[in-house]
């Protein structure tokens, strides 16, 4: 199955699997021809890459998928990427408690790091780490260890890859300004600081992690300072992105608000 395929599960019917605008698609015949229908619409959208930057917590990652799904593009979370170099550095010792980190020993060991996305999150070889690099411990380090040109470099090299084909959505914090600077559609998300610690602690809870909201809004204060002053590839935003405050939005009116967007840029 490659990176843009769509399972369509119906038991009753019998499976069929086809390749359609380089799309695989698995399901019952009349799940597929629907299928292609929906996307024969959604090809309608030219070849885009939109670019979600902005502070910790503001929600891009849960408004980047929804755009992805909307128009038929793949989701990448480029964050997701650094907390997985975190937690390697935590797990092999390249990082101290006080956050001194072994630049030389964590560069040489990321040349056999097998990072990477595979089904329900991202991977560190098979094992899948998708609950362990969203914790406070991975969050702690993780804007430390994102401030080394080496791993910046690391983690660039795999998200320009995804960029070669275009119509994708990824959100971190220098997609807009270093990525792919020229990315087709920019935005900058922020929001209230404890608007997002309280958004951020719901979904640490809904998780079943115990959390202290003092703790959350430390942490993204924290990470937004770091980011934001750090020497290489600084979370700035864009000259020709579009900003985005969400602290009185729902997704509902985040959706409006993009939709009403690409109809202007894109004629659509
Ligand atoms: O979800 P949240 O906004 O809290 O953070 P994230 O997107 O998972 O990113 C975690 C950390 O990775 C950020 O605080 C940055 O330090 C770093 N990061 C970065 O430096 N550049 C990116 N493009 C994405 C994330």
């Amino acid at each position: 199955i490659s990176d843009r395929a769509f399972v369509i599960n119906n038991k009753n019917f019998h499976e069929y699997n086809i390749r359609f605008t380089n799309i695989d698609i698995f399901g019952s015949l009349h799940n597929i021809l629907y299928f292609c229908l929906i996307l024969m619409i959604h090809m309608q959208i030219p070849d885009i890459i939109i670019a979600i930057d902005g502070y910790s917590s503001t929600g891009k990652s849960s408004f980047a998928k929804i755009i992805a799904n909307e128009f038929s593009f793949l989701y990448l979370d480029s964050g997701a990427l650094y907390r997985g170099v975190t937690l390697f550095a935590i797990e092999n010792g390249f990082i101290t408690d006080d956050c001194t980190i072994d630049v030389p020993g964590l560069e040489k060991a990321m040349e056999n790091l097998d990072l990477h996305f595979g089904e329900g999150g991202t991977y560190i070889g098979d094992r899948c780490i998708e609950k362990e690099i969203r914790s406070l411990a991975v969050a702690g380090k993780v804007s430390p260890i994102a401030t080394v040109p080496e791993v910046r470099t690391f983690v660039d090299r795999k998200l320009r890859e995804f960029g070669k084909n275009k119509r994708i959505v990824m959100d971190g914090r220098d997609i807009g300004t270093t990525v792919f600077p020229d990315a087709e559609l920019k935005i900058f998300m922020t929001a209230e600081p404890m608007i997002r610690a309280e958004r951020r602690a719901a979904e640490m809870r809904a998780k079943g992690q115990d959390v202290d909201i003092n703790d959350v809004l430390k942490n993204l204060q924290e990470r937004d300072y770091i980011d934001s002053h750090r020497a290489t590839s600084p979370l700035t935003q864009a000259a020709d992105a579009i900003v985005l405050d969400n602290s009185h939005m729902t997704m509902e009116d985040q959706m409006v608000w993009i939709k009403e967007i690409i109809r202007e840029r894109f004629g659509l």
